[in-house]
């Protein structure tokens, strides 16, 4: 009796957002609000000697200016600045805390104005003596400095020894630069101090009970005096998972001046918060001529702060879709002056999988194989590691609709060997892989004897479409139509959520309202079962389903009350239930969602100019709620994934330990001139193991594999493997990085 999900259903809070009624973060306006504006340091390593606010201060409309010297008390141990999302054991940055500069554009004074031009203006007049030390910001200077992490995936086999017996070896290596979030709204945080220590925050951000906490630890408040909302939020991809600076910075204001105060971020400040991490990924495979794997072998080296070890899975992947018996991943981490590094968008496989796809191309090539057969003859049906089946697996069905979309089966494998024109075109594939997976959530349902249902749960909707799938599931588990249903999200004293990332909240939430759900059903059925001559009397709770506005017998509508009738009759205004996820941990397989990407570019080798014309990405997440915001989550993921493989870089110049392009100008993301043609297909893989309705998540499966799919067409239209993100053209003319291919004992040739 589903009827909305798997639906192409249009977003709920779609009209709120083309209207300008969905409020965001820095939108907040009360009486008497204050602004503020950050200053930031303009060194990197270091101590602030002294601040000088005297210009500033003489500013008319200047209120204060907040620096580590005069601000309101702040915690003093480490595990008060924690969060959910904060790496263990680490010493989390404390915005404003002391006179230690510990990155670039690190915050150290907040300018309080009557207005915010005010105080962007004023900010420019503070002055700030440093005491300049020594540091460093160059992963590839610190290669050798580098440590392993102490979680490694466990080795299988003996790695070494059979690369070095393998018919065929392939060693190479990959880089990503640091990319940043760059979403549409910056961070901000409205803090509106209501006169009896009570606080109500609105911010940016992706878990705002994950913030709640966080404000509650620093500042030493009760949860019940603080509240914090994040009814919308404007893109985030991870930036939000952690609480960021801004809402230390404004909460601190408003106790400071205790009024409400703002605080929004500049897009160069956006640049001092949060990015993905620089890393070097090391490649070896070793192969039998037939193309069957004997050796895996992945180190990733990536960067992270002085104060915090942010690491992610990059080297494991091969163990979810690989056969190989030997297999060794190492995960190091290069300790630099600056900020640590966040999630984002498939934290680990965007850049790992890059590497891995990147690699098996590059042996299909030598093998002589097309790059799609030899996915095929390495195709795992169980984690290699584990040695667990899958709750569903249709990743070969992904590779054969993928290709057939793509007309895979045209493609000439000669590198070089395919023209439009004076251009080169290329034919690229690669797998993706992601997590499916499931957190503790809870929601509360609301009915009310008109027929009205309320969905409320703290998560946020990242623009992802939260707000959508929850009135589709909702509406077909109370089998009521859509538009009577009315979802409240983003408030921390909603009923429990972990932040939202990791693709995880669609099968989580879902779970939970058909919990609550399954409640209401039960109350409403003994209600019912109360009224004189009822025709649902001695039906159990799995005999009866709600329906068109009616509790009925399965199979019989005659035997129906109307909700209505019932709560009426029972002198009910309102049934209220709230249950969490409860989901059971099912760990007899591995939970993972699979795509196949495949790229068509273009390349006018006399200019150097790459254009993707064609991607098909072709993707198995389990059953897909909403095919529309499915769709566009999946979109987003290729976009950014051919931003990812020919435009993103962060440029640092490491004399100053300074992110150059701060700036969308000159940080380039794709823009509509660069996206051409983007299938997306979701390959239909029911699964009733991972959960009741057989959701996966698609939030992040749709970037990984895309860079790789994109430079692997780069290398078939010219011939030239450029290995270090992202392929610019001066690359393309003298590539960098390095790789090597032994056939049996003896070097037969280098690239
Ligand atoms: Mo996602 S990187 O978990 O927001």
């Amino acid at each position: 009796m589903t009827s909305s999900i798997g639906t192409a259903t249009s977003r709920v809070d779609g009209r709120a957002k083309v209207t300008g009624r969905a409020k965001y973060a820095g939108e907040f306006n009360v009486p008497g609000l204050a602004y503020g504006a950050v200053v930031m340091s303009t060194i990197t390593k270091g101590r602030i000697a002294r601040i000088d606010t005297t210009q500033a201060l003489k500013v008319e409309g200047v209120i204060d200016i907040l620096t580590h010297d005069n601000r309101p008390p702040m915690a003093s141990d480490d595990k008060d600045y924690s969060d959910d999302v904060a790496p263990e054991g680490g010493s989390p940055f404390r915005p404003l805390y002391d006179d230690r500069i510990r990155f670039n554009r690190q915050p150290i004074a907040l300018v309080l104005a009557e207005d915010w031009e005010t105080a962007r203006f004023a900010a420019t007049l503070v002055q700030v003596h440093y005491e300049v030390e020594g540091f460093a910001t160059d992963l590839h200077a610190e290669l050798e400095r580098a440590r392993a992490v102490d979680k490694p995936v466990k080795p299988r086999g003996d790695a070494s020894k059979a690369l070095a017996r393998a018919a065929l070896r392939l060693s190479a290596d990959y880089l990503i630069p640091a990319e940043y979030h760059n979403p549409m709204e910056p961070f901000a945080a409205t803090v509106i101090w209501d006169g009896d220590g009570k606080l109500t925050i609105h911010d940016k951000t992706q878990g705002v009970q994950n913030v709640q906490r966080y404000v509650c630890g620093i500042f030493h408040l009760k949860p019940d005096d603080v509240r914090v909302t994040s009814p919308f939020v404007g893109g985030a991809f991870g930036s939000g998972l952690r609480p960021q600076y801004e809402v230390v910075l404004a909460t601190l204001g408003a106790l400071k001046l205790k009024r409400p105060v703002r605080v929004v971020l500049t897009r160069e400040e956006m640049y001092g918060l949060s990015y993905r991490p620089m890393t070097l990924e090391r490649l070896a495979l070793g192969a039998s001529a037939e193309g069957a794997l004997d050796a895996v072998m992945h180190e990733a080296i990536a960067m992270t702060s002085r104060n915090e070890d942010f690491s992610r899975n990059d080297t494991a992947w091969a163990e979810l879709l690989y056969k190989s018996s030997n297999a060794r991943y190492v995960h190091k981490l290069a300790a630099l002056d600056v900020v640590t590094p966040a999630d984002m968008r498939a934290p680990g496989a965007a850049t790992g999988v890059y590497a891995l796809e990147c690699a098996m191309d590059e042996l299909a090539v030598a093998l002589k194989l097309d790059p799609l057969e030899l996915r095929l003859r390495c195709y795992s049906e169980r984690d290699q590691g584990s040695g667990q089946p899958y709750s569903s697996k249709q990743l070969r069905e992904c590779y054969r609709q993928g290709a057939e979309a793509f007309g895979w089966a045209k493609r000439n494998a000669a590198p070089r060997s395919m023209r439009d024109g004076s251009e080169l075109v290329g034919w690229g594939m690669a797998t993706g892989v992601w997590e499916a997976l499931q957190m503790p959530f809870a929601t509360r349902i609301l009915l009310t004897a008109n027929g009205h249902v309320e969905v409320s749960c703290a998560a946020t909707d990242i623009g992802t479409g939260t707000y959508t799938v929850m009135a589709q599931v909702a509406a077909d588990m109370l089998g009521a139509p859509v538009d009577s249903i009315t979802v409240k999200l983003g408030d921390s004293s909603l009923p429990q959520a972990q932040v939202e990332g990791g693709s995880w909240t669609a099968a989580s939430v879902a779970h939970a309202i058909a919990n609550a759900a399954d409640d209401l059903r039960k109350e409403l059925l003994a209600l019912a079962q109360t009224m004189p001559n009822s025709p649902l009397q001695g039906l159990k709770l799995d005999d009866v389903v709600l329906a068109d506005g009616a509790i009925a017998a399965k199979g019989d509508t005659r035997r129906s009350i109307g909700l209505a009738d019932v709560m009426r009759q029972a002198g009910v205004e309102r049934i209220e239930k709230e249950r969490g996820s409860d989901f059971k941990e099912d760990d007899k397989h591995a939970h993972n969602t699979h795509s196949a990407v495949l790229a068509e570019v273009k390349v006018d080798e006399e200019l150097g100019v790459i254009r993707v014309t064609r991607v098909v990405n072709a993707v198995a997440a389990g059953r897909i709620i909403n095919t529309k915001t499915a769709t566009s989550q999946i979109m987003g993921g290729v976009v950014w994934g051919i931003g990812m493989a020919l435009h993103e870089e962060a440029l640092v110049d490491h004399a100053f330990g300074r992110v150059m392009n701060a700036n969308i100008a000159e940080y380039h993301v794709p823009v509509n001139a660069d996206i051409h043609e983007v299938k997306v297909i979701f390959v239909e893989e029911p699964d009733s193991v991972i959960n009741p309705l057989g959701i996966k998540g698609v939030g992040e499966i749709g970037i990984v594999g895309v860079a790789a799919a994109v430079a692997n067409a780069v290398y078939h239209a010219t011939g030239t493997r450029v290995r270090d993100l992202p392929i610019t053209l001066d690359k393309l003319a003298r590539p960098t990085g390095s790789g090597d291919l032994e056939l049996g004992q003896s070097r037969a040739a280098k690239q």
